[in-house]
């Protein structure tokens, strides 16, 4: 590897960055990371840090989980790559599918489709989901329901059905049909309503009127996240997600989970469909399936699905859809070492006692800091706070004042992450009561030096 002082000075000037500005990058060179290990990551300068956010909400065993890179090492030297394309498959993908379908067996989900990644999942689901409608002869089933502020991935189906408009404009047009109903999100949304039980009744009727307005016969699935992530951290109310459930069974609508992040523990359960006692018809994951060491996903389908499909004698039900790396070998590999460690340490349990201390942590914070004007969490480790410059006004905070918050935050010892004016953070599900006393300390010392 070439020396600091070289990688410094090229930082940002060769490549394109997901999710910036070029010219700010150019401008504010991003953190340079070169090591990292349990926890934490250290930088360029030698400078060491907790990650709170995971990786980008992925690494849930953390940065030095020896299993899963044996079983990467070790498949490369056996089987690096064979293509599971019609007529071949490869050992570790047959293995592998067995798990996932004992470990989603409480999901209601038994066949797995595999990607290279989480917006490979979500647009595998969305054309699954026509498909699905083709195969039982309600070919006029082509459109999709989903939440704004919800967050489904960047290629052109995901994007489409994304309720963020910052994923969007920019690539518009988008695909045809795709329509977003209000988000159960109680610090703001159009009804005014600050009652999280009281709103997701409000936002389930939304869903109601729009099914009506477009014609049940005309949709093919709803997707959302079980608690939305990126959008800024917004778990919905107990009776959201199976509010959900029930308007879509009834009206003929598959319901996509799409829990590329929530899947695996994060939540507190091992799944987020599983925390809020909902079993999908897809389930769209990715992510920790395997801890972010390789580029892998998978969408898992209910018993209805694969009977449907597989029952086919017309031909319709033909897969013209895959991936070069769907049940990539070595992905599969360690995605199987991966369930086996997420189970044996039982990430779950923790994710969802060191989720309560964390969320504690930041609401002591929230009653000492003004700039704090709303707390998110309370469901496992995935948290956030929405930053204001003025409480009573909810007006969002200015961009200079988060970015001087994220680098006082990781000079005091965590990486944050920081997203129009929310922090978001996602730490490892193995975190330890010590390590989040050091983030919640970090943040601490970043909001006083403000
Ligand atoms: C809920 C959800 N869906 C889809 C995606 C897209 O996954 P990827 O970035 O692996 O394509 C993400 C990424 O954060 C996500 O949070």
């Amino acid at each position: 590897m070439k020396d600091s002082n070289y990688l410094k000075e090229m930082n940002a000037r060769s490549l394109w960055h997901p999710m910036a500005h070029p010219a700010d990058s150019l401008a504010n060179p991003p953190t340079i990371v070169t090591g990292a290990q349990g926890v934490r990551i250290t930088d360029i300068d030698g400078h060491e840090v907790i990650d709170a956010v995971g990786g980008l909400w992925n690494v849930n065993l953390g940065f030095s989980c020896q299993p899963v890179k044996d079983a990467i090492a070790a498949q490369l030297d056996r089987l690096p790559y064979y293509s599971i394309f019609r007529g071949t498959t490869n050992d570790c993908v047959i293995q592998l599918a067995e798990e996932m379908r004992d470990f989603f067996e409480p999901d209601g989900l038994s066949r797995a489709f595999y990607t290279s990644g989480g917006s490979d999942s979500v647009e595998t689901a969305l054309r699954l989901a026509r498909q699905y409608h083709k195969v039982r002869g309600e070919a006029g089933r082509t459109k999709y329901l989903s939440l704004k502020k919800g967050y489904h991935g960047t290629h052109f189906g995901g994007a489409s059905v994304n309720g963020n408009a910052n994923f969007r404009t920019p690539y518009e047009p988008l695909l045809a049909g795709c329509f977003q109903i209000p988000a159960p999100y109680a610090y703001r949304n159009p009804f005014n309503e600050s009652d999280p039980e009281r709103l997701a009744q409000l936002c389930l009727a939304a869903l109601e009127d729009e099914i009506a307005f477009q014609g049940a016969g005309t949709i093919a699935a709803f997707i959302m996240e079980p608690v939305l992530g990126a959008g800024g951290v917004i778990p919905p109310h107990e009776t959201f997600m199976p509010g959900v459930r029930e308007i879509c069974s009834k009206n003929g609508i598959l319901l996509i989970a799409d829990e590329v992040i929530t899947a695996f523990g994060r939540t507190g359960d091992w799944t987020g469909s599983r925390h809020w006692g909902v079993q999908p018809d897809m389930m769209s994951t990715a992510k920790a399936i395997t801890n972010g060491y390789f580029p892998f996903g998978a969408l898992m389908l209910s018993e209805d699905i694969a009977q449907t499909f597989e029952n086919d004698e017309t031909g319709i039900a033909n897969i013209g859809h895959g991936y070069t790396y769907s049940g990539h070998p070595v992905g599969a590999a360690a995605a199987l070492a991966c369930l086996e460690e997420t189970r044996k340490l039982n990430v779950a349990a923790n994710a969802a006692a060191r989720g309560r201390q964390f969320h504690d942590g930041l609401k002591a914070l929230e009653a000492r800091y003004d700039i704090i004007g709303d707390v998110r969490g309370g469901h496992g480790l995935m948290l956030a706070m929405e930053l204001v410059s003025d409480r009573a006004t909810k007006t969002p905070i200015d961009k200079a004042t988060t970015f001087k918050l994220q680098d006082a935050v990781y000079q005091a010892g965590a990486m944050i992450r920081i997203s129009g004016p929310n922090v978001i953070l996602s730490p490892p599900l193995v975190l330890t009561e010590d390590d989040v006393n050091t983030v919640l300390g970090a943040l601490d010392t970043g909001f006083a030096s403000l």
